[in-house]
């Protein structure tokens, strides 16, 4: 049987996933959404790709959940995006419900399935598909980090002049303006940052990187950013499906490490066929460790209004 995929949202973030998907020919895709006709033309419109990008995975798009039954993976983007001035956690109200419902329909028809949270506000939506789900950590990760690390790596990048891909970067903590970019673990080709650009330079790229959200709704004003996110996703798809057991930056349910608990937070993840394998801990200086803590506050805020 063919690795299935499911997306919930055939939105901006949403689409643009499942076209991810069946670029790299990862699974078929299921897009679902509540507008009727978006997931189904969306879905056509991307098959027709197929013989021109030699891509063998099907897409279906549907308004309602049978054809998801046992889904691999199932990737949460529906919910309403940020518009201009208006914060991650103002989406919280409206996005638990949906998140809530959608998470009710995909677990009834696949219980085994691992879910990518990547609805905001990241962290409190994670935390609404555990409960409703009722999955082990495991199966409930949220995507944050790898879109965060990947805008720092950009920069980095741009700001030196060097290729993106020999850029590391990690950012860790909640998805919002606490967010922690690791200095101590960002390097290009192994060369630690700090031995290539001077400290103001840094600041203005993990200044840049905590904004990097806003920036793009800025410019877009009827919209939050979608590419990069999307590409988040479909790695951390990737690394599922193919058992790649790929360490990256995901919003994880932690049971004590960083000697916290009850909360997600964005943590260097191993990733694999079982969705969340490990936890990695890395050695924090006290600065960071600070920023990390402070970060988790902001995240249980919005975590303790969760009603459900
Ligand atoms: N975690 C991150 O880093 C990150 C990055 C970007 C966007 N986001 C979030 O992802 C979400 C989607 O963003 P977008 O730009 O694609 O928005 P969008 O408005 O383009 O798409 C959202 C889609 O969800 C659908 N939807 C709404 N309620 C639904 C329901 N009950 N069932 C099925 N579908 C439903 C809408 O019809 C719409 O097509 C937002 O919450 C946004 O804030 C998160």
């Amino acid at each position: 049987m063919k690795t299935k995929v499911t997306v919930v949202g055939a939105g901006n973030v949403g689409a643009t996933v499942a076209q991810g998907i069946a670029i790299k020919e990862l699974a078929d895709v299921v897009l679902v959404d509540i507008v009727e006709g978006v997931p189904q033309g969306k879905s056509l419109d991307m098959n027709e790709t197929a013989p021109v990008i030699k891509s063998d995975s099907i897409l279906s798009g549907t308004n309602t959940y049978d054809a998801t039954e046992n889904s691999d993976v199932v990737v949460i983007t529906a919910g309403l995006p940020r518009k201009p001035g208006m914060s991650r956690d103002d989406l919280l109200w409206k996005n638990e419900e949906i998140v809530a419902g959608v998470t009710r329909e995909v677990v009834k028809r696949s219980p085994n399935t691992i879910l990518v949270i990547v609805s905001n506000p990241l962290d409190a939506m994670c935390e609404v598909a555990r409960r409703v789900s009722g999955f082990p950590r495991e199966r409930v990760i949220g995507m944050a980090g790898v879109l965060d690390s990947a805008r720092m790596r950009y920069f980095i990048a741009a700001e030196l002049n060097v290729s993106v891909e020999n850029t590391h970067a990690f950012v860790l903590g909640g998805h919002g303006d606490t967010m922690v970019p690791l200095i101590s673990y960002t390097s290009v080709s192994g060369i630690p940052i700090t031995q290539l650009m001077d400290r103001a330079t840094l600041d203005a790229i993990v200044d840049r990187t905590r904004n990097g959200g806003a920036e793009i709704v800025k410019h877009l004003k009827t919209g939050s950013a979608y590419y990069a996110p999307s590409a988040g996703a479909v790695q951390m798809a990737e690394a599922i499906v193919n058992d790649q057991r790929r360490i990256l930056p995901c919003a994880a349910w932690l049971e004590g490490e960083y000697g916290m608990k009850g909360l997600f937070l964005g943590v260097p993840c191993k990733l694999g066929r079982n969705g969340l394998e490990k936890v990695i801990e890395v050695e924090l200086t006290a600065e960071e460790r600070t920023a990390l803590e402070k970060s988790a506050e902001a995240v249980r805020e919005p975590m303790r209004a969760v009603k459900l």
